[in-house]
């Protein structure tokens, strides 16, 4: 039997952080030996915000094309495989854009008013006069989606609500048309580890927030960042007895340390462990964690044409899925031919 296919995709708003790559790229990577995988850079989503403040957005899309290869990048080396997933850029299959234009027909727009998504970035990015790709956003992502009939879409809770209308949209269109053209989405909602910002365990790791580790940091730079995280703050000579609960270092420990968590707890509870050390400690582990994503990092940012073949074959392999999709979409709805019009 055919395997089930996943599909999801990123905005190439810059490089990614420990966040992404925990709560997102991992999952993807092990999804990649079990189903038929396709993982897409969403340029067009990137250009529903009007950006600035160095962001790229529909104002600001001078560094698009080159937040787009880096992307490529942070992917392949936190272990995307080409040879077992298909890795493309949005727009670079065409299809997508005709399929959305036809799910704005059938996309009643109550549905996309009520999106929380929508009213989160209208107020999160203060945009004053939202666009249409702005409201349509979720139309988009069902073709990005259902334009390679996926099964399953990995992404975080907040995402959920855009897979759900996903799956209404297929449906709608299905029963509109009187054919199974479209299977029934579901989002797949993975336990991933919490990753909390630098700057406190009840705070999420985040771009904007620049809160964040990126993953193509070197490793002096990455015990910068560890230097800065918020430990206890009544913790202030070396032998004070801290509280490992509130403490960012120690919530990292428990992601990249698990093994010694139970003695990290007591030295510093007891007052025999120092922050500095602690974080110096974590920092060896975190660094010997991402080392082998930096020397494959290392390996294509020398080689540049094949990240771009990469992203070539990923576009053919899944433009092929997209046309004969798109085919059967034009027959069902009637779109007349060159041949039968
Ligand atoms: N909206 C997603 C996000 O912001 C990105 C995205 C676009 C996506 N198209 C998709 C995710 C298709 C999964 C499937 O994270």
């Amino acid at each position: 039997m055919a395997r089930k296919r996943v599909t999801s995709g990123m905005r190439p708003t810059g490089s990614i952080h420990l966040g992404n790559l925990l709560g997102a790229l991992n999952n993807w990577v092990r999804l990649q030996e079990e189903y038929d995988c396709f993982y897409f850079i969403v340029d067009w989503h990137a250009l529903t915000t009007p950006g600035g403040g160095g962001a790229v957005g529909y104002e600001n899309v001078g560094d698009l094309s080159a937040n787009v290869h880096g992307m490529a990048i942070d992917w392949l080396s936190a272990g995307l495989d080409p040879e077992k997933c298909s890795i493309f850029v949005q727009s670079h299959v065409p299809e997508v854009a005709e399929l959305h234009l036809l799910f704005s027909m059938i996309t009643p727009l109550g549905w996309l008013e009520r999106n929380p998504t929508y009213k989160d970035m209208v107020q999160g990015y203060k945009i004053e006069s939202p666009s249409l790709g702005l409201l349509g956003y979720p139309t988009l992502q069902s073709a990005d989606i259902l334009a390679y009939k996926g099964d399953f879409v990995p992404v975080g809770k907040d995402q959920e609500a855009h897979v759900n209308l996903t799956r209404d949209l297929g449906q709608r269109f299905n029963s509109l048309y009187g054919k199974d053209v479209f299977p029934a989405t579901k989002a797949l909602l993975t336990e991933v580890p919490k990753v909390p910002g630098l700057d406190g365990v009840d705070k999420k790791m985040s771009k904007s927030s620049g809160n964040y580790i990126a993953t193509n940091l070197s490793a002096e730079e990455t015990v910068k960042k560890i230097r800065t995280m918020f430990t206890d703050p009544v913790k202030i000579r070396r032998d004070d007895p801290g509280h490992p609960d509130g403490c960012v270092v120690y919530a990292f420990h428990g992601i990249y340390n698990k093994s010694e968590l139970e003695t990290i707890r007591s030295e510093c509870e007891s007052g025999a462990r120092g922050c500095v050390d602690c974080k110096m400690q974590l920092a060896g582990k975190m660094n010997a964690a991402l080392e082998p994503i930096r020397d494959r990092r290392a390996e294509l940012e020398a080689d540049p044409v094949r990240v771009r073949e990469i992203l070539g074959a990923g576009a053919d392999r899944a433009g092929a899925i997209a046309r004969e999709t798109m085919r059967e979409v034009r027959e069902v709805m009637n779109i007349p031919t060159r041949e039968n019009v």
